[in-house]
């Protein structure tokens, strides 16, 4: 299993679920030959977001993805009932909302899983959490996702109050004194990316990247923010 930690930050991380879906696993296992060493691949259980979108444990196993490290974003309720299959399909990062439990115990008890099984454990919020609902975790988690738009849907407008939010969790970070990797999601283009990028480790980004005739040019763009 690689690890984040293998490659050096910051890393653009495409978004599987921007990808033409007749085509997404090559089209994304395709990112490889520009450098992509991260995908992300996006869970909703149409409960927990309206919207069933899934890429399910056998699609995140495909040996096209041999190589790449694979970000796994659960936007479920019970996001433990899922560790297990994602660990077995090969997730290097299991990341689940912070909105999913009602009780801190059923948030520790999910990280924990997840880092028993050898991933990360990535703990994300939505626009409308606090950035301080995120203390109780800080001794533990491995990795924060920063949702910068309402999980659920690709090609949403950036939030710009994510900018600051981006920033209070930098210093949350600093603070805690561990290596915690700050992710984002939603919205990231060459242009809200810069906005962030003093702040985080890891961009993600669909509709800025797929679906044009300029894959490179645009995560060229993106890196060069970085
Ligand atoms: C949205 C998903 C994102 C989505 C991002 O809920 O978590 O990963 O694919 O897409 P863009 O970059 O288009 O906002
Ligand atoms: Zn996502």
């Amino acid at each position: 299993m690689r690890q984040i930690r293998d490659v050096f930050l910051p890393q653009v991380a495409p978004s599987v679920l921007a990808c033409n879906r007749h085509n997404a696993i090559l089209e994304a296992a395709e990112t490889k030959d520009y450098g992509v060493k991260i995908l992300h691949f996006d869970m909703m259980d149409g409960k927990f977001v309206p919207q069933k979108t899934s890429f399910h444990p056998g699609f995140v196993m495909s040996h096209h993805f041999d190589g790449f490290i694979k970000d796994v974003h659960l936007m479920v309720i019970n996001p433990i009932n899922r560790v297990d299959a994602y660990l077995e399909a090969g997730a290097d990062v299991i990341t689940f909302h912070l909105e999913a439990y009602k009780t801190k115990k059923a948030v520790m008890r999910t990280i924990e899983k997840i880092k028993a099984g050898g991933a990360l454990a990535g703990l994300s919020i939505k626009p409308d959490t606090p950035v301080s609902a995120l203390l109780p975790f800080m001794g533990m988690v491995d990795l924060i996702l920063l949702m910068s738009v309402e999980p659920g849907m690709g090609g949403q407008k950036f939030m710009p109050e994510s900018v600051q939010r981006a920033k209070d969790i930098r210093s949350l970070i600093r603070k805690e004194g561990r290596d915690i990797i700050l992710e984002i999601d939603g919205g990231i283009n060459a242009v809200t990316s810069k906005l962030v990028s003093s702040y985080v480790d890891i961009f993600v980004s669909g509709s800025y990247l797929f679906g044009h005739s300029d894959f490179k040019s645009r995560m060229l763009a993106l890196i060069e923010n970085q």
